[in-house]
């Protein structure tokens, strides 16, 4: 285990899964201690089952973020168990169908968006909320990440609409919080993921399997990304290391975007 978090606390949204449990995994192993927050219950106490075998500290709290009354409790079970909040990564997120713009409903429009956008900014107003109270209390502040995609930098005709406009917005409410929040000491950035092998996207490349080739070939490196490369990005952005680092989209996606 490593010292990086010790004695620090924090939060993961959809931690029940993929990237977000590899960084609750990760955020442990450094020391913090770890709110798994997520819709699914059994992938949470998945996760914590993961965590407590390596010795960490974990607590699991049922979140859907898309729903302010959850995400303020989620903050405030946190305070509750932990004392504080130092740190969150914002990852609770969904595909949704791959459906051509001018099939898209406007019911799967309002779930991708509120789920993926709405939810990341209800995450963040309460997080910074709390942050600000303790910052004026022990002159702390915070970090936040949230995960956006290369889909919130460019976009690609397959991509389904919804999906493009709440990652492009993650980047933009990233940007707008670290503004709004950098001389209250909170830094907040975006990771910006390539394809990564996650249930997310087994899931397209099953549904969708005469995608593979083509989203091979859009990774320069020749492979899909792993979930612990993107938590190792989340976990150095909310670290003592990246202080001077506020307001960025960093990339993590094998050359994805530099096409
Ligand atoms: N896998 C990729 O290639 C990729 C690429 C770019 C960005 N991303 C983003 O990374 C994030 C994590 O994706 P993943 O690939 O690990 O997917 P995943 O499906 O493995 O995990 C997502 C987790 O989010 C949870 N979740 C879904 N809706 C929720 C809600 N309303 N409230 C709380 N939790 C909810 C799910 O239960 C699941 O545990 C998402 O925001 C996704 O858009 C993934």
């Amino acid at each position: 285990m490593g010292e990086d978090f010790a004695g620090r606390a924090g939060l993961v949204t959809g931690a029940g899964s993929g990237i977000g449990r590899a960084a609750a995994l990760k955020f442990a192993s450094e020391g913090a201690k770890v709110v798994i927050a997520d819709v699914d219950v059994d992938g949470s106490e998945a996760t914590k089952a993961m965590i407590d075998q390596i010795g960490g500290e974990a607590i699991c709290v049922r979140t859907d973020v898309s729903q302010a009354e959850e995400v303020a409790a989620m903050v405030e079970q946190t305070v509750a168990a932990y004392g504080r909040l130092d740190f969150a990564f914002n990852n609770a997120g969904i595909a949704g169908d791959i459906v051509p713009l001018i099939d898209y409903s406007e019911e799967l429009w309002d779930r991708v968006i509120g789920i993926n956008l709405k939810g990341v900014w209800l995450c963040m107003k309460y997080e910074i909320k709390q942050m600000l109270a303790q910052s004026q209390a022990h002159g702390g502040g915070g970090a936040i990440v949230n995960t956006a995609s290369v889909m919130g930098l460019i976009s690609s005709a397959s991509n389904p609409v919804a999906y493009t406009a709440s990652k492009h917005g993650v980047i933009g409410i990233t940007k707008n919080a670290a503004l709004a929040y950098a001389a209250s000491g909170i830094r907040v950035n975006a990771v910006c993921p390539g394809y990564i092998v996650t249930p997310l996207v087994e899931g397209i490349l099953e549904r969708h399997p005469e995608r593979k080739a083509q989203i091979m070939a859009d990774h320069p490196v020749g492979r899909l990304g792993v979930p612990e490369e993107i938590s190792e990005a989340a976990v150095w952005l909310c670290s003592d290391a990246a202080s001077f680092v506020n307001g960025t989209a960093m990339t993590v996606d094998g050359g994805y975007v530099a096409h």
